[in-house]
Order: structure tokens, then sequence, then C-alpha cells
């Protein structure tokens, strides 16, 4: 495949710093050099940069008008990377994924395909601007690419993505607002309860079914949370019993398998806390699982 690295350096999603250091941690752990090896073209576009925007902060919030920038130049470049193969957005904090995603839900809709979003991570981030207590700005990304009110600050959401091909995977940090307003949504929550009864398989499985069965475009947002802090320390939100090494690679080969994923975040990896590059690393070789590293060949594509 053609595969387009794009830098999003963006730090302003909440206060604790170092997210700003992500691209280039992604790029010394050796992420191109994973993917070529196992056969695809791929160019790296360097980073963007955010946009200067004329929004007045507000006390309340975080760093509002960068964030509104980034949201701007995020979502251009990410439109016109659909255009040229399947992009890996290197963040970043997960504020970016307003941008990366606003600009897939616009390609996918100007190429009449419905999008699915696959949300990866231990939160939620279905704060609105109105509901968020920490002020933090990477906690309400999906709301927003959700179409929900309150934005106004932000460009206009092109597409906003219908709850029912929206799945999130890997919960145990929910506030009390976003769980009373995911209740009034179709969105799939699959928490860490749910993943110990009964398996990360199973819930994957139907939803990307679900995927196919409508053609859909699958974007993935992959913040470095979803995984345990025993493997992944480097993130400044850790929230004790998260994914294991071995289910994390499960998904990202089954995610392989469905043939379907045609964007990627990975977001919320903050190098200044990484023990020796090892949250870097572990991030590299589950992106190489997502794009065709396998131990065996397996039969058959069936998720049956
Ligand atoms: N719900 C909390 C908040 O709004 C945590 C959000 C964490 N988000 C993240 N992308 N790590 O502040
Ligand atoms: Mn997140
Ligand atoms: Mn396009
Ligand atoms: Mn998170």
């Amino acid at each position: 495949r053609d595969i387009l690295l794009i830098g999003a350096p963006v730090d302003s999603g909440k206060r604790r710093r170092g997210c700003l250091m992500g691209p280039d941690a992604f790029r010394v752990a050796g992420l191109r050099e994973a993917l070529e090896g196992l056969g695809h073209r791929v160019t790296d576009k360097g980073n963007v940069a955010a946009e200067a925007v004329d929004v007045p902060d507000d006390t309340r919030l975080h760093a509002l008008a960068e964030t509104v920038g980034w949201t701007r130049s995020l979502l251009r470049a990410a439109e016109e990377a659909m255009g040229q193969g399947m992009p890996i957005f290197l963040g970043g904090d997960h504020a970016l994924s307003m941008g990366t995603v606003a600009g897939v839900a616009a390609h996918a809709a100007r190429v009449g395909r419905p999008l699915f979003l696959l949300w990866l991570d231990a939160h939620s981030d279905f704060h609105t601007l109105e509901s968020t207590e920490s002020g933090n700005l990477h906690g309400v990304s999906v709301a927003y690419l959700s179409g929900r009110e309150g934005f106004g600050a932000f460009p206009a959401m092109p597409a906003p993505i219908p709850g029912k091909n929206v799945c999130m995977i890997g919960l145990r940090s929910v506030d009390p607002a976003e769980r009373e307003a995911l209740a009034a949504t179709d969105i799939h929550l699959v928490d860490m309860r749910a993943i110990d009864e009964n398996g990360i398989r199973a819930p994957l499985a139907e939803f990307l079914g679900r995927v196919d069965a409508a053609d859909g475009l699958l974007h993935v947002s992959f913040d470095v949370d979803f995984l345990d802090p025993a493997i992944a320390p480097a993130v400044g939100t850790t929230s004790p019993g998260g994914t294991t090494f071995r289910e994390a690679h499960l998904v990202m080969e089954m995610l392989f398998d469905s043939g379907r994923v045609t964007s990627l975040d990975l977001v919320e990896l903050n190098p200044f806390l990484d023990e020796r590059g090892r949250t870097a690393g572990l991030m590299v070789d589950l992106t190489a699982s997502l794009l065709g590293r396998r131990i065996f060949d397996r039969p058959t594509r069936s998720l049956a």
C-alpha cells in the first residue's frame, strides 16, 4: 500500500506537555523502516503546523484557540492525504483527531462511502465544551466528531459520524456527564469488563462485520492509554487495567485481516515519560501488525 506518515505534534489538548515530541519518537523508533519491511511504499510528509486563528481564549478551556487552529490545518491535511494513500497521523495528543477524522469524513462524504470510527482508548473523549470538568480538549474529540452541539469555535464537522458507525474499545475511565451522553447514542461501547467476560475478539469481529457489510471506510484512532501502563508507560493519562500486549496485537491483526482500515491516528505518546523508548517501540510493532506483520499466515481472512 501507499502509506503517508503525517506528523501532528499537537500538545494543546491538555496541560501536561510532551506529546509534541511524539512524531519524532515514532520516526526514531523506526516506523517507516518497519512498514517498508512489510512491502509498503512509505512517504514521510513531515509535520503539519497549527493555523493561526482569531478565536478568543476561554478561561474554562485550556488552549482553545491553538486547538481550533490545529483542527483547521489537520482537517485540510487529512482530506488531501486520503486522496493519496493511507495516512498515519503521528501524534500529538488526542485533540488532533478532531482535525484528522473530520478531514477523513469530508473525503468519505465526497466519495460517497460511509465512514466508521474505531476508538481504542481508556477514555470515551465524549465531553462537550460545556461538560468538560478539566477543560482539556483532548477529552472532547468524539463529541465533536459525532456532531454534538456547542463546538461553535471549531470548524463545522463536515459529515458527523452516526453513533452506530462508532465503536469504542478499552473503556475504563468515563466521567458521569460522558456516561449520560453516551447512553443517548448507539455508539458501541466495549469496556474492560466486557473484554474480561467475553474476550476482545467477539465485539471487534462484530463491528468489522458491519463495516464490511456497509462497504465502509474505517478510521482507527489509537490512544496509547488503551494499553496497560505496565507495557506502555509513556502517556500522561495512565489508567490501570488496560489491554495486554496480546490483546492489542490481536486487535491489530484482525484489523489487517479485515482489509478495511483506510486511516490511522497514533496519539498521546509522551516521549518525555517513556522508558528507553519502549512505548514508542511497542506502538511501532503494533502498527506493523495492523499493516501485515504476522507469525504465520492464516488460511482464511474470515472473521467468523
Ligand atoms: N475525561 C477526562 C477529561 O475530560 C480525561 C480525558 C482523557 N483523554 C485523553 N485523550 N487521554 O479530562
Ligand atoms: Mn483519548
Ligand atoms: Mn479526497
Ligand atoms: Mn485516553
